[in-house]
């Protein structure tokens, strides 16, 4: 299949666009590399053995899009990455993040029906079910009031996207609600490259233990939990790569039960933050530097996903063990500094 794939030089994006083309697909990225880096290419690359054509396009600017469904004739599915995703800097520039994420995917869509293409995979967040009630959260649990302009861009999109899939036939959907992905590629030729200081735990994780941050702040240690640190679901992120190859299969095998899909991808099983540090401290052997700190704003106490939706209709499981993620991660840092 001729997948497009938007933020594909992303942290998320490249590692799906590995997955495609080892499950014999041919995509094509679109990116307009304002989070990622154009040697990103390279990586995939040097991972698959193939050139994967790149367009450096801003999925805002309708006319740009237009022309890259018009230089590639019969393109079977998009998985639409791009997006801002700094939950922080959405707080501080809302017009931001409304414009890019939401006429991003509406741009999307227009091109969908233009073109005639029918199957999209859209990056959505288990940030849309706040703290759910239940433990763990189903896909069938109420959507809580957003967080922040990038947790209610992502509820939106959602809506925006069922609207679409309800008034032409021909639109099918698959979202993917992520829990919290981390680790890297085995080979270490790609993974995460965040911009600045990080504000997630892997990437802070990381360079802190190499030494370009001097200490890792756990946010909160007095929450109802029983270590005290908040709870997450992680997930590799070649796992969860995998989950968007087995989507857009299904949806171009007419395999689908509904015109939009709703998927929990995540591992089940919940970890605290400081098992992240004794997992990490424990396959790595590095002292890691740490300290317990105030509660971070807005955080979510505890959430891990009911994975056996996704696990028994797409035939998709998380795979790779925690600490062998974390591992991948740290080889990755470590690639970084030579
Ligand atoms: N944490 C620390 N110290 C840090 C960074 C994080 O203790 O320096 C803790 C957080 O308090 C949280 C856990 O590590 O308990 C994970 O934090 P992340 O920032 O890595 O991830 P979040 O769960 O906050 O955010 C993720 C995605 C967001 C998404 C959100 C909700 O990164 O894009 O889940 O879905 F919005």
């Amino acid at each position: 299949m001729k997948i497009l794939v938007t933020g594909g030089t992303g942290y998320i994006g490249s590692h799906t666009v590995v997955e495609l083309i080892e499950a014999g697909n041919e995509p094509i990225i679109v990116d307009n590399l304002s989070n990622s880096n154009i040697n990103v290419l390279d990586g995939i690359k040097g991972i698959t053995g193939k050139a994967v054509p790149f367009y450096q396009v801003d999925v805002t600017d309708l006319d740009a899009l237009r022309k890259v469904f018009c230089e590639n004739n019969g393109i079977n599915g998009i998985i639409h990455f791009a997006a801002s995703k700094a939950v922080g800097e959405s707080v501080k520039e809302p017009l931001k993040y409304y414009g890019n994420n939401l006429v991003g995917l509406m741009n999307i869509l227009k091109c969908m029906k233009e073109f005639s293409v029918g199957s999209l995979v859209f990056s959505s967040s288990c940030t849309v079910y706040g703290q759910p009630d239940v433990l763990p959260v189903t896909e069938n649990a109420p959507i809580k009031p957003a967080l922040s302009p990038y947790g209610n861009t992502k509820q939106i999109c959602e809506e925006i996207i069922r609207d679409t899939a309800t008034s032409d036939n021909n639109i099918h959907a698959i979202l993917l609600r992520y829990f919290n992905p981390i680790g890297a590629h085995p080979t270490a030729l790609i993974g995460e490259l965040p911009l600045g200081v990080p504000q997630n735990l892997i990437p802070y994780v990381t360079q802190t233990a190499a030494g370009i941050r001097e200490c890792l702040t756990v946010f909160g240690d007095d929450y109802d939990t029983p270590d005290g640190s908040c709870i997450r679901d992680y997930i590799n992120v070649t796992d969860l790569a995998k989950a968007h190859v087995v989507a857009v299969s299904r949806m171009e095998n007419g395999k689908q039960k509904q015109n939009v899909e709703v998927f929990n991808i995540g591992t089940g099983k919940g970890t605290s933050v400081f098992e992240i540090v004794n997992s990490f401290e424990k396959v790595t052997g590095v002292k890691l530097n740490y300290k317990v700190g105030a509660r971070r704003e807005g955080d979510i106490e505890k959430v891990w996903a009911d994975a056996s939706f996704a696990n028994n209709e797409l035939g998709w499981k998380a795979e790779k063990s925690l600490d062998e993620t974390i591992a991948s991660a740290w080889n990755w840092q470590k690639s970084l500094k030579k």
